[in-house]
């Protein structure tokens, strides 16, 4: 017998849907057109979480990066590794409108630029024309490329805010060798057709209340410039201060374009840090965590959002740990880099 499950939103809304005996709660939500932000599907990257507030419940896997024992007494749950047992209800702690109830838009898009703009990095821009209404998404989303020519999706954070005009922008990483970045290097053209899903994600950006600290490593720099382009826009009326690293200057990007923001944003820093320079290199040095300005971290509370490379979202969490900053609400998404 089905069971019903009841799935509630930060928002107000509530869901209702059935659930097959014994089937992972994610594939039945999916099923019932409810999109719940999911990165690794296997209880790892603890993106699909939500809180059991009533009904019996079993996970299959749990990782203790994904959720504490603290968590697990709390009754936190990862939706793709839970089996009801009973008629159930679910919290989730953001809107409703992030499940995109009637899944992400598949959309075609033409290309109107491609350029690379540092050692390893490329800018790609699509425009979405106005056939199709303007796509909807938050600052720090992303978005998944089905790469021209080939069966495989790519997933790449917007590089803008969303806009009436339905243009995108995305960084892309060039990897030696990887079909995104093999598809950048040798065919893109402008004209070029490229199918995406979106918007997906949970990393994006809240209502700003506390000053702003953001992170980047390498193209999670990406998410960042949306989050920028946003604040630039609307303003914040909190201090920002955007923190970028790289392993070799050669790598760093989209210089111009970040000084840009300090004209537009009052009380924008920005400090740009290299992991692995040549001799030649004059500025900072290191790991961005030894250069976090620790007076600014310790003086009341901050947001920071960090998007990168697991390592580095790691580094920074053990050094805020380290620091015993409480004060400091961390939000991060972890991007892996496919290398096929
Ligand atoms: S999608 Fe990663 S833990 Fe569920």
């Amino acid at each position: 017998m089905n069971h019903k499950v009841a799935f509630s939103f930060a928002d107000g809304k509530t869901l209702f849907f059935p659930v097959k005996p014994n089937e992972i709660l994610l594939d039945a939500a999916l099923r019932n057109g409810i999109n719940i932000p999911l990165d690794c599907r296997e209880g790892v990257c603890g993106t699909c979480q939500g809180r059991c507030e009533s009904g019996d419940y079993s996970q299959d896997y749990v990782d203790e990066e994904a959720l504490s024992s603290l968590d697990l007494q709390q009754r936190k749950m990862l939706t793709c590794q839970t089996r009801v047992k009973s008629d159930a209800a679910f919290y989730f702690d953001f809107a409703s409108s992030l499940c995109n109830a009637s899944g992400p838009d598949r959309l075609s898009a033409t290309v109107t630029d491609v350029r690379q703009i540092s050692a390893s990095t490329a800018i790609l821009h699509l425009d979405l024309g106005t056939a199709t209404q303007a796509l909807d998404y938050l600052p720090g989303q992303y978005a998944r490329l089905l790469i021209p020519g080939t069966q495989s999706m790519r997933s790449y954070s917007f590089a803008n805010r969303p806009s009436s005009s339905n243009q995108l922008q995305f960084l892309i990483r060039l990897l030696p060798d990887g079909v995104m970045s093999n598809y950048i290097r040798e065919r893109c053209q402008v004209g070029d057709e490229i199918v995406l899903e979106a918007p997906l994600g949970a990393f994006y950006l809240r209502h700003v209340a506390k000053p702003l600290i953001l992170v980047a490593g390498g193209t999670g720099l990406s998410a960042l410039l949306g989050m920028l382009d946003e604040l630039a826009e609307r303003g914040c009326g909190q201090p920002v201060h955007l923190y970028y690293g790289v392993r070799d200057a050669a790598d760093l990007c989209e210089r111009d374009r970040i000084d840009a923001y300090a004209e537009r944003i009052p009380d924008f820093r920005y400090t740009e840090v290299v992991s692995d320079p040549s001799p030649q290199w004059t500025g900072k040095r290191g790991y961005i965590a030894e250069h976090f300005n620790t007076s600014e971290l310790r003086d009341g509370e901050a947001d920071m959002y960090v998007c990168g490379p697991p390592p580095m979202v790691e580094s920074i969490k053990s050094w805020l740990q380290d620091q015993t900053l409480e004060n400091v609400h961390l939000y991060y998404e972890k991007f892996t880099e496919s290398n096929i």
